[in-house]
């Protein structure tokens, strides 16, 4: 199975979704192979996105750790279940960094996701100065032991390799960089007893996409910017029918 799942973040009226979607009807996708479309849109257009009639997973971008009470502004895996969602991404490096999402955050919230049987894509990365110290593997290492401490290793899980500098940047991680810490996190995953899809996110467009998709170990990509566009959304989509 791969996955092409565009990460909308904050971006979007209801009005430029719509545009979106026609823009996506434009295009036939094909049904005879293993692919899941996907798009994480913000919580208020969540509901909205069935009604448009695309056949895409649908998903949010967050989730609360706490399972509901006086918690002004926040949204339970119990709603987010209960809206019919196919998945949520967890512990993006842009929530950890700007709101201060510890490890053990991110893993209270896979415990609610769990206990609602929703989809977590987890998000792993390092950050430039990591990456550039030689540490990218007891990052990665430490992210995926304490996200994944007391969770049921056999319900499902979609894990997200993105490196924090290159994300928005439009400078992504080398086919070859992008080899070798999928390949740890897979060895890493499979050590604590588990084995989930693992993507790779942080500057995918059409020009790269190729490259990316066909690295063996790479289960599908996690896209920011180019997931906004339809055009670009379907020539990345499209990399993968291509040999
Ligand atoms: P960009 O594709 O814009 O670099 O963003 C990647 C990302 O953060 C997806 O979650």
């Amino acid at each position: 199975m791969k996955y092409i799942i565009g990460n909308w973040k904050m971006n979007k009226t209801a009005g430029e979704i719509v545009e979106f979607t026609r823009g996506l009807k434009k295009y036939k996708f094909p049904k005879d192979k293993d692919i899941i479309f996907g798009l994480a849109v913000p919580y208020v257009y969540l509901l909205g996105m069935s009604k448009l009639q695309v056949r895409f997973w649908i998903g949010a971008q967050n989730v609360s750790e706490h399972s509901h009470g006086a918690y002004t502004g926040e949204i339970s895996a119990e709603m987010l279940a209960d809206v019919g969602l196919d998945f949520c991404i967890v512990g993006h490096s842009e929530r950890r960094t700007l709101y201060h999402e510890s490890d053990a955050i991110v893993n209270e919230k896979l415990k609610q996701l769990q206990e609602y049987d929703m989809l977590p894509i987890l998000c792993i990365g390092e950050t430039l100065e990591e990456f550039e110290a030689g540490k990218t593997h007891d990052v990665l290492s430490r992210q995926i032991r304490e996200a994944l401490k007391g969770l049921d290793l056999k319900k499902e899980m979609i894990v997200a390799y993105e490196p924090v500098w290159a994300i928005g940047t439009g400078k992504s991680a080398t086919a070859e960089n992008i080899k070798e810490s999928v390949s740890f996190i897979k060895s890493e995953i499979k050590k604590v007893g588990a084995d989930y899809p693992v993507l790779y996110g942080g500057s995918v467009n059409p020009a790269n996409a190729s490259e990316i998709l066909h690295i063996d170990c790479v289960d599908g990509a996690l896209i920011g910017g180019a997931s906004l566009d339809p055009d670009r959304y379907v020539q990345i989509a499209s990399a993968l029918y291509s040999n």
